[in-house]
């Protein structure tokens, strides 16, 4: 079975670093009773199009404006500047400067970068973001045993869980999910695996313009716990 790797140097580390939350300003940090926690590894999932780069470009803003560094890695090369200068406003030359991006095209790539994390992250860094975890895992499946993608997808998961312990804090990764076949739902991609290594789990749906943040998983708090939004030009606010 997987584990978390290097177990008790890294729990000792968390018994003496207090967790701490990163907000994002709005009715969306009710739902994780003050932000995304410091740590572990926070899941959203949703399908194409429903905000979670949206949310993952809040998340990175916010880092900065509390004096943190952020490292954003992009998978989908969809994360585009103009809507992180829409979203930063003011503080677009300063996101730029204190957070690092760094795009992968291939898996091998999206492994590479993770796998190296540790050499880019120092102390001030308080956020790192994967968006997405699996879309190009998606792109690769056709050509490697999905087992040996899996393996390389549980360590990925296994270095970011090490590297948020150890800098104490947060990692977001997304997760999309696309409607199975046989028409049985919406399935998310390398379910268990994401699932397996993620302390919380949100999920984002939509109705509209409306989208809503229900909280699928976490520790201490109960499932189920929602808030609704709407995208706009600056980035989001409650609906
Ligand atoms: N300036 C804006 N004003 C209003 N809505 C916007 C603006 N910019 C983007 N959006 C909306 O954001 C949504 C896309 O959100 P986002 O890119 O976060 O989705 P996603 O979940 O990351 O999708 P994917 O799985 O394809 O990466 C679209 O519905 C788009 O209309
Ligand atoms: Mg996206």
């Amino acid at each position: 079975m997987m584990s978390e790797s290097g177990g008790s140097t890294l729990e000792a580390y968390r018994a003496r670093a207090e967790s701490w939350k990163l907000p994002i300003g709005s009715a969306l940090d009710r739902v994780l009773a003050g932000g995304v926690e410091s740590g572990t590894i926070t899941q959203i999932y949703g399908p194409p199009g429903v905000g979670k780069t949206n949310l993952c470009l809040l998340y990175t803003v916010s880092a900065v404006r509390h004096g943190k560094r952020a490292v954003f890695i992009d998978t989908e090369g969809g994360y585009s500047l103009e809507r992180l200068m829409q979203i930063a406003g003011e503080d677009y030359e300063r996101v730029l400067e204190m957070a690092y991006f760094y795009e992968a095209s291939t898996f091998e790539e999206q492994c590479f970068i993770v796998e190296n994390i540790e050499h880019v992250l120092r102390e001030d860094f308080g956020l790192v973001v994967l968006d997405s975890a699996v879309s190009l895992y998606r792109l690769d499946r056709d050509d490697e045993s999905v087992s040996e993608l899996n393996r390389a997808l549980s360590r990925q998961m296994a270095k970011l869980m090490a590297v948020a312990r150890r800098f104490n804090l947060p990692v977001i990764i997304t997760n999309q999910v696309y409607s199975a076949m046989n028409g049985s739902g919406a399935e998310p991609i390398a379910g268990d695996v994401l699932k397996y290594w993620s302390k919380a789990i949100l999920e984002i749906k939509r109705r509209g313009e409306v989208r809503e943040l229900v909280l699928r998983r976490h520790r201490s708090l109960p499932e189920g716990l929602s808030a609704r939004f709407v995208i706009t030009e600056r980035g989001i606010a409650d609906a």
